[in-house]
């Protein structure tokens, strides 16, 4: 039985490894086999908490024949030498975000995974979540025409990101667009195509050097912006995210860096209302207004629209953020192990998703860089 389960082991048991172990060990398709990390004290309680082996070298860990996929769950900067290191063993990996924070190191390691035949996937979570899944519906069902802004505000906590914290250090975080940026370059790609960074700017907190916030602007195609913000700069109790995104005929909201919310506000026929709705199962539809016949007649953008109603729909993720979290880990991981098993499964994140956030993200970090 144990033979048929694809085994995991975890490289680093910070706070998101041990998350994901805990995730990870309730899927019946995986076996948690052992961890390891450079602190012995922490690999000695999580290998207790979780009852795997701890293995106290990661070369060990890369020879232990019952594993046959690694997770990655250290700091970016060592991403590159570990995955290398792990496909070079014949493992697959599972990198945390961003994969490298070089290109050429994202493809060197992209070209080893091919050459040693092994899933090399990034953590990008944001594909999995029903909710993203759903907007991508909508947006390719053009129920309200074409997209033309979205925009990601991401007021995030750093009362857990103590002064010493890797993340401020940009050798090793890479920098917020790289670090955090790269879900939602990601996402983006996912909702409109491929883009192009055209602006960024960064702003340094008052008297010191750490860069707190970034911004920049995203050119989808020929009619669709996206704007991005991240500050890191509120206590935990006010990390805040919200989204908008503006359509021809409507705009869609969602709440949460790992959304659990979202609200279309649309104007159009009641057809176009029922059938946005049933693209988001679970929704509710709320007509808020009809028009009277005379009054159906609408324009923008110089064209002529006919409105019969204004429409409502919501929905939520039916369950917490942190229950959200998990089962997108999961859903991520049993996508990835399905290509293990078969490797004409077709997966929803790949390693060239790992590539092209990342270029996003240091496009976006020159364009901030030189804004001073
Ligand atoms: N996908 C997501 O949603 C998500 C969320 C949070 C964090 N992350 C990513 O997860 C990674 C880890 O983040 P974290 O917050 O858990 O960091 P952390 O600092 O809490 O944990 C990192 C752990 O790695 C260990 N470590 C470092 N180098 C090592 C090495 N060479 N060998 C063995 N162990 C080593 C450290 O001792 C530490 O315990 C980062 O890449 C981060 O961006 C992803």
């Amino acid at each position: 039985m144990n033979r048929e389960r694809i085994g995991y082991g975890l490289i680093g048991c910070g706070g998101f490894g041990r998350f994901c172990l805990g995730e990870y060990r309730t899927m019946p398709d995986l076996r948690c086999v052992a961890v390891t990390d450079r602190d012995p004290e922490l690999l000695r309680s999580t290998a207790g908490e979780f009852g795997v082996e701890a293995i106290t070298e990661v070369e060990t860990l890369l020879k232990h024949p019952d594993i046959d996929i690694v997770h990655l769950a250290t700091p970016p900067f060592t991403h590159p030498a570990l995955a290398m290191q792990a496909l070079q063993a014949g493992k697959h990996v599972l990198c945390e975000k961003p994969l490298a924070l070089k290109e050429a190191d994202a493809k060197a390691m992209v070209m080893m995974a091919e050459a040693q035949g092994k899933v090399l996937a990034v953590n990008l979570i944001m594909r999995y979540n029903p909710l993203c899944a759903a907007v991508r519906r909508l947006v390719e069902s053009q129920l309200l025409g074409d997209p033309l802004h979205a925009t990601l505000v991401n007021a995030a906590q750093d009362e857990r990101l103590p002064a010493e914290h890797w993340f401020w250090d940009p050798e090793s975080s890479g920098g917020i667009f790289i670090e955090h940026g790269v879900h939602f370059f990601d996402l983006f790609e996912w909702w409109f195509g491929a883009g192009e960074v055209v602006s960024a700017v960064q702003l340094r907190r008052p008297g010191s050097k750490i860069v707190d916030q970034v911004q920049c602007s995203v050119r989808y195609g020929e009619s669709t912006l996206g704007t991005f913000y991240h500050g890191f700069h509120q206590m935990h109790r006010r990390d805040r995210q919200t989204w908008l995104l503006v359509f021809e005929t409507g705009t869609v909201s969602l709440d949460g860096w790992v959304p659990t919310d979202l609200v279309i506000d649309m104007h159009g026929s009641q057809r176009e209302l029922e059938e946005a709705g049933a693209l988001i199962p679970g929704s509710s539809v709320e007509v808020v207004q009809t028009y009277a016949d005379d009054e159906q007649v609408s324009r923008s953008r110089h064209r002529v629209r006919t409105v019969e109603v204004h429409g409502r729909i919501r929905a939520d993720a039916g369950c917490s953020k942190l229950e959200l979290y998990g089962k997108i880990l999961r859903d991520l991981m049993e996508d990835q192990v399905a290509a293990i098993r078969d490797p004409r499964h077709v997966r929803r994140v790949t390693e060239s998703n790992g590539v092209s956030s990342l270029a996003y993200a240091l496009r976006a970090q020159e364009l901030a860089e030189a804004s001073g």
